[in-house]
């Protein structure tokens, strides 16, 4: 994907400079999307058993409990840090963030993403209460997800955004791969028209949306607070470090 360069001020930081992709890049430098991508290649080897798919679909729902929550409250926040600098303009900095809000809150053409999370799980014979118990997910997804409720809410705005960026740029890499998973192998049942895999197909067509509107959001955030660059760097880096950690611990516990 084409980056937009941004220039940090002089003394912001090392590199002077950020390259969105870079939050793109450090998924690859940290081993995060190496991680990811080594649990696909597995995922697409062969269908789970249902112990298997409760373990996935219930660390899944654990990373993701706060997120939905999160990225609202982060949209808020980051309006208020920019309105006083740009008041004329600032809220269209936090409405990238927020345009990913109303598709998980499921205001835009779907119910919302646990709804639809729930009735996919379902459809694969996993229970709500299946999915919901934390006692079901894997620990480093349980990590990240109770880091996230405080990274979104408690951090500094630039450190959450930079979490932000990090989770749409590897929410992508996961919802092509599964999207195709799911539908490759007879045992799960699913075609593109099942109603159950409106989890993943919506997925699929929207996060390509999300990541650029991220990048978008990251630009012009550093353009009006070119010295939070590193900041933002730093949650980008916290996430990416959890998140490898989580899909290396699933691929050991399902494929090893
Ligand atoms: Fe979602
Ligand atoms: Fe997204």
């Amino acid at each position: 994907m084409e980056g937009t360069v941004v220039n940090l001020e002089e003394g912001a930081g090392p590199g002077a400079s950020l390259d969105f992709n870079d939050v793109d890049g450090s998924c690859d430098r940290r081993g995060a999307m190496a991680a990811l991508d080594v649990f696909n290649a597995h995922l697409a080897s062969r269908p789970l058993t249902a112990a298997e798919l409760t373990l996935f679909l219930a660390s899944m729902a654990s990373f993701n409990r706060h997120t939905i929550g999160g990225i609202a409250i982060l949209a808020g926040r980051l309006s208020d840090e920019i309105l006083p600098l740009l008041p004329t303009k600032g809220h269209e900095i936090g409405a990238y963030v927020l345009d990913a809000a109303i598709d998980e809150y499921g205001l835009r053409e779907s119910v919302t993403h646990v709804e639809l999370a729930r009735s996919f799980a379902a459809y694969l014979g996993i229970s709500a209460p299946e999915v919901e118990a934390r006692s079901n997910a894997c620990a480093s997804a349980v990590a990240l997800g109770d880091a996230l409720h405080t990274w979104y809410r408690q951090e500094p705005v630039a450190f959450a955004l930079g979490v932000h960026a990090a989770s749409e740029a590897t929410s992508v890499k996961e919802f092509m791969a599964w999207h195709d998973v799911f539908l490759k192998f007879p045992q799960y049942r699913f075609s593109r028209d099942t109603p159950q895999f409106e989890y993943l197909r919506a997925h699929f067509v929207h996060e390509p949306d999300h990541i650029h509107h991220t990048k978008t959001c990251v630009s012009r955030y550093l353009d009006v607070l070119p010295g939070h660059g590193a900041l933002l760097r730093e949650g980008a880096e916290r996430y990416l470090d959890l998140y490898q950690e989580m899909f290396y611990e699933l691929d050991t516990l399902i494929f090893k």
